[in-house]
């Protein structure tokens, strides 16, 4: 059985990747079934349909590191530390989720990879790419995403959105899982800076999309990328 796709969606908080992943999931589970397009669902309901996961999370054990990681009552947490549970969380995704659903011809959407701990851990708290690098060659070996789908809208617009939203869910829920959005402009501004540092290192990984697009615009380019890779 030829190995599935695995498909990782990146970018700031707020920069509409959930909705993304979405569409691409709907898009992907309505295509006809071709020759040569062992991907789809042929007609609906029949076939596997992707595989959707996020990071941190998507396993039981990475429910409770995502908790702990966004639950602002984490404030003291060592840059280091948060780099060891992204890992931790990692490695137990790629065991339980990833690698099984990509030995079984499955396309993976995952939402967040290792580019999220290279711009928030490498970037965001300064630690340098140098050592997530290694850390995800020492725990993921040779798992590369296939195509990573870099959604880069101006900062503000991220962060504002992010904030809302943050605010909504903790009127709502009584939990405060903010402690990103909580940071200050530069850290954000760091974390942007290594994402574009990503994009313009691995160009053949990465599908970069900036600038104030709309949503359809953004679904539009993703597909054209995703239609590409699975040709
Ligand atoms: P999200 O899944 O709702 O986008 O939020 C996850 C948060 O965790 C986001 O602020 C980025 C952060 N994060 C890291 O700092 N490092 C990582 O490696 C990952 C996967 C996420």
């Amino acid at each position: 059985m030829p190995r599935g796709f695995f498909i990782t969606f990146e970018g700031l908080d707020g920069s509409g990747k959930s909705t993304q992943i979405r569409s691409l999931a709907e898009w992907l589970e309505n295509l006809h079934e071709g020759p040569g397009a062992p991907w789809t669902r042929g007609t609906k309901n029949s076939g596997p349909a992707p595989v959707l996961t996020r990071q941190p999370g998507g396993t039981a054990a990475g429910d409770r590191i995502r908790a702990l990681m966004l639950d602002s009552r984490s404030a003291g947490l060592a840059p280091k530390t948060e780099l060891a549970l992204m890992f931790a969380d990692r490695a137990q995704a790629i065991a339980e989720v990833i690698q099984p659903a990509l030995d079984q011809g499955r396309i993976v959407l995952c939402d967040r990879f290792t580019d999220s701990t290279e711009a928030y851990q490498g970037g965001g708290r300064e630690l340098g790419s140098e050592i997530v690098l290694e850390l995800h060659r020492l725990i993921c070996g040779d798992l590369q995403p296939d195509l990573t789908l870099m959604l880069l809208p101006p900062l503000e617009s991220s962060l504002a959105r992010a904030r809302r939203r943050n605010e909504r869910s903790l009127a709502q829920t009584g939990r405060d899982e903010g402690r990103f959005e909580r940071e200050h402009d530069e850290f954000h501004l760091r974390v942007w800076e290594k994402y574009r540092e990503i994009a313009v290192r691995e160009p053949a990984r990465v599908t970069l999309i900036e600038g104030d697009l709309g949503i359809d615009e953004v679904h539009d380019r993703v597909v054209a990328a995703v239609a590409k890779l699975v040709a």
